[in-house]
């Protein structure tokens, strides 16, 4: 086991280079099933979560070739249709290898991913979307079966946002028969660069990152040659980590047009937050102005900030509201950062935080992983240290964070434990 290890109160000064998406990552090595020949990613994060995919992708019979941030993955021979409870119970991204295995072999076999720390996150809508495609799906043991002799293009209506559920039927419907429009769409970046992954394959998808997308069915598709968007949630971590130690950083190998309502509610709090050539400057100040947060789907301001931003406006001057709309248990950082002394009250899906104090550092234990990365931050702030425990849930999505945040001057280390 390990455990990270922050002595706080280290102003961040310097120049961070942000990793690629987890959550692009992820979809786009999963397209990957839809073809056979050697696709290419460049600039894949690792992570956990990438590692786990790809350990899922051998598993299914796909061959996968990895060199630092480069992933070559080759589907030609695939043996097998099943996702093992194993996998997906570690990581429920898995269940997006649904659609791929539906439109490939007509046949999948993936184990349901059961709920998760900051929610229940059923996949109703997921199942839902393929029946509606001609699957015929049915649930036993503990697993999904779905089959289809065919796929056959149609209209999908979303009754919520769901952004690994319109990534799993984008991939479904483009071997589909006949066009599908998918209603109510996720418009997140990560489903905009799988539908630009899915047309470098060949496929013909309009609409990408409007409500509506269109898919034109082909009959097959070709591999690949992709490069990773950059993380914007990464990007957002970084951004309050400059904001809360009052430092001045220069975050290079971003996206800003990916995550303006951050950049926004991050100036709105009265830090600096500048584009400079190749990336964004971020120059932290006082006071820190307290600011009223809603969680909302793409492009409004993102539920895996919202930890993040919470920790933030400990430190600011007043009473935030901050709401969480998206996931019905997504406040569990909020103990431990009561046991470092932050005032908050939570009453339903809202927190109250009352800013204005210091915090101390404490053990903490990390329970998910945008919950552990505000443990971080909020032990780069505080009095004294802090030490988080449980840190492979933040390895899941972040890609050598200490490392990263020790280069711009913090005082930080990862040590063994028994
Ligand atoms: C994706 O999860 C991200 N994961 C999450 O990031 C992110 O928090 C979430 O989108 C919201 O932005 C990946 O992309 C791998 P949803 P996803 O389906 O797709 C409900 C991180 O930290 N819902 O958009 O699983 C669901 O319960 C992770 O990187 C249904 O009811 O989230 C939730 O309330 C955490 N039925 C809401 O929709 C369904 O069939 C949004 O969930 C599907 C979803």
């Amino acid at each position: 086991m390990e455990k990270i290890l922050i002595e706080g109160g280290r102003r961040l000064e310097g120049t961070v280079a942000i990793s690629g998406a987890k959550n692009a990552a992820l979809p786009i090595l999963v397209s990957a099933l839809l073809t056979d020949g050697w696709n290419t990613y460049q600039n894949v994060p690792e992570l956990r979560d990438v590692m786990t995919i790809n350990k899922l992708l051998t598993e299914l019979g796909a061959r996968v070739e990895t060199e630092k941030n480069t992933v070559r993955v080759n589907a030609g021979a695939l043996s097998r249709y099943e996702a093992p409870y194993e996998l997906v119970r570690t990581m429920r991204a898995s269940v997006l290898v649904l659609g791929p295995l539906l439109a490939r072999l007509g046949r999948a076999r993936v184990s349901l991913p059961g709920g998760c720390a900051i929610g229940a996150r059923p996949i109703n809508l997921h199942l839902r979307g393929l029946e509606l495609l001609g699957a015929e799906i049915s649930l036993s043991h503990g697993y999904i079966e779905a089959k289809a002799k065919s796929l056959k293009g149609t209209d999908i209506y979303f009754d919520i946002v769901t952004v690994t559920g319109t990534e799993n039927l984008m991939m479904a419907a483009v071997l589909a028969e006949g066009t599908t429009t998918l209603r109510n769409a996720a418009r997140e970046p990560e489903v905009c660069a799988l539908a630009e992954a899915l047309n470098q394959m060949g496929a013909q998808i309009s609409g990408a990152g409007t409500p509506m997308i269109t898919i034109r069915g082909v009959d097959t598709l070709r591999p690949a040659s992709v490069t990773i968007i950059p993380d914007r949630i990464e990007t957002g971590t970084f951004i309050i980590a400059s904001a809360l130690t009052q430092g001045n950083i220069k975050i290079v190998s971003c996206e800003p047009s990916h995550l303006t309502a951050v950049i926004h509610k991050v100036r709105e709090a009265g830090v600096t937050i500048e584009e400079e050539p190749g990336g964004l400057r971020v120059i932290g100040g006082e006071p820190i102005c307290s600011v009223d947060v809603k969680t909302l789907p793409y492009p409004g301001f993102p539920t895996d900030m919202q930890a993040q931003f919470m920790v933030l406006m400990c430190l600011a001057s007043g009473l935030s509201v901050i709401s969480e709309t998206i996931f019905e248990n997504r406040f569990i950082h909020v103990c431990e950062l009561q046991r470092m002394g932050a005032n908050i009250k939570v009453s339903g899906n809202t927190a109250i935080v009352s800013g204005g104090k210091s915090l101390t550092g404490a053990p903490v234990m990390a329970t998910d992983l945008r919950a552990s990365a505000s443990l971080i931050l909020a032990g780069l702030a505080a009095k004294g240290t802090t030490e988080v425990s449980r840190v492979y849930h933040i390895d899941r999505g972040y890609e050598a964070i200490e490392k990263k945040l020790a280069q711009l001057g913090a005082n930080i280390r990862r040590v063994q434990i028994t």
